[in-house]
């Protein structure tokens, strides 16, 4: 007989995005007749720059040519890509990160969800709430929790973000290991200033723990003052592994190009106290787990950071931005307290009521679907989250209906 993993049994039934999708299946059904505005899961809609284009037809032509063609890539992505974002995303901005540092992969989502395999099953895990639920779930996959109790996971360490805080949690009480961040955040959007992360950095050097930083929404940041990299702290290179994607930067969720930063000074340690790297460690992972990404969408990638690409992709980014900034101000028009939507392109808005009966509401009455805020962790409910990611016409469409279902 053949043994499950038992851990999966503790996970809620289903993933939040897959929940709702099959809420909106069935109103969809009974509803045939009425077109409904997707401002849920943060998936892209417009097309990929020109630049990007024009590589990623290039690329696949190379691969049509004898001469040109290629099999495997390197594992951990080629020169060519990781050199690029070494010097633009990192270098350009005073943090020191060499390329060989950088390794290539299809997804943030798969990079977060991967990347606790290399500490042990007891590390103590922090997670903010609320939170990406990849971070969660994938924990509670290797058995680092016990049973959820009341949408809490036993075992780990929840970090609230409330309004008081402006969803930047305090600093843990209790002795945690592994801490799990996000900025800009989703599901809040709220952005950390450079003092504010520096005291997450300070904590980390401080109690030896390590921060896993998602920084996938980077691109969407304008204000000068805030940091793009958590490598613009200092001291961070020795305690900080950094996640991001050009899923929302340049429109690639359904490309797959993202990216993990490990740096050479970041240790962890054996039962006898012995440091080890951990980018030698995710290095192992990554050439037994991972073949690479395929060469055009690589070649594809470098194209964001050519001279076109860089304005292409900063106009995408605005077009998002410019919508983030109308759902802010209709919402806020409504009588809604609203965070991010200003560097971010997630807004939170609170949606004085229970979550869920705000999203029925919403999708019952407007046919426009938002996230539950009470998806993302306790902390949530009672707020809602509107994505910019969508055209322009529709969402100036859905904030039309939502003005008459609430005003
Ligand atoms: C979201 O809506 O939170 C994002 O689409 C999640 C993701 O990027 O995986």
């Amino acid at each position: 007989m053949i043994r499950i993993n038992e851990n999966y049994l503790k996970l809620k039934a289903s993933y939040l995005f897959s929940d709702i999708a099959r809420r909106v299946a069935v109103f969809q059904e009974a509803n045939a007749d009425k077109k409904l505005i997707r401002l849920g899961i943060g998936d892209v809609t417009e097309p990929l720059p020109q630049a990007v284009v024009d590589a990623f037809h290039q690329g696949v032509d190379e691969m049509a040519d004898r001469a040109t063609f290629r099999g495997y890539g390197p594992e951990q992505g080629y020169a060519f890509l990781r050199d690029i974002i070494a010097q633009e995303d990192y270098q350009a901005r005073g943090a020191q990160i060499a390329a060989d540092e950088i390794f290539i992969s299809d997804g943030a989502k798969c990079d977060t969800g991967n990347i606790q395999e290399l500490f042990a099953p007891g590390v103590r895990v922090a997670v903010p709430d609320p939170v990406y639920p990849v971070y969660v779930d994938t924990n509670v996959m290797a058995g680092r929790t016990g049973e959820n109790i009341d949408g809490r996971y036993q075992g780990l360490v929840y970090l609230e973000g409330t309004k008081a805080n402006g969803f930047i949690p305090d600093l843990p009480k209790e002795p945690v290991d592994l801490i799990y961040l996000c900025y800009p955040n989703n599901p809040t959007g709220a952005t950390i200033t450079k003092a504010q992360l520096k005291a997450w950095v300070d904590y980390a050097r401080k109690h030896r723990a390590l921060i896993l930083y998602d920084a996938a929404y980077e691109a969407f940041i304008r204000d000068p003052e805030l940091p793009r990299s958590i490598y613009e702290i200092e001291g961070a290179r020795e305690v900080a592994i950094e996640f991001k994607s050009m899923s929302k930067t340049a429109g690639f969720t359904g490309t797959r190009l993202a990216f993990t930063v490990v740096p050479k000074s970041c240790m962890a340690y054996d039962e006898q106290g012995n440091a080890h790297s951990l980018h030698a460690m995710w290095n192992r992972r990554h050439t037994t787990k991972f073949n690479g990404v395929s060469y055009p969408v690589q070649k594809a990638a470098s194209a964001v950071y050519s001279p076109q690409g860089k304005a292409q992709t900063k106009a995408l980014v605005d077009y998002y931005l410019h919508n983030a900034s109308i759902i802010r101000q209709e919402m806020t028009a409504l009588g809604f307290d609203c965070v991010g939507g200003e560097n971010s392109p997630y807004v939170w808005i609170d949606a004085q009521r229970d979550s869920w009966e705000f999203f029925d509401l919403l999708l019952d009455k407007a046919a426009v679907v938002c996230t539950p805020g009470a998806g993302f962790g306790a902390c949530g409910q009672g707020f809602i989250r509107i994505s910019a990611f969508n055209n322009l016409a529709s969402v100036q469409e859905a904030m039309e209906r939502l003005r008459l279902v609430l005003q």
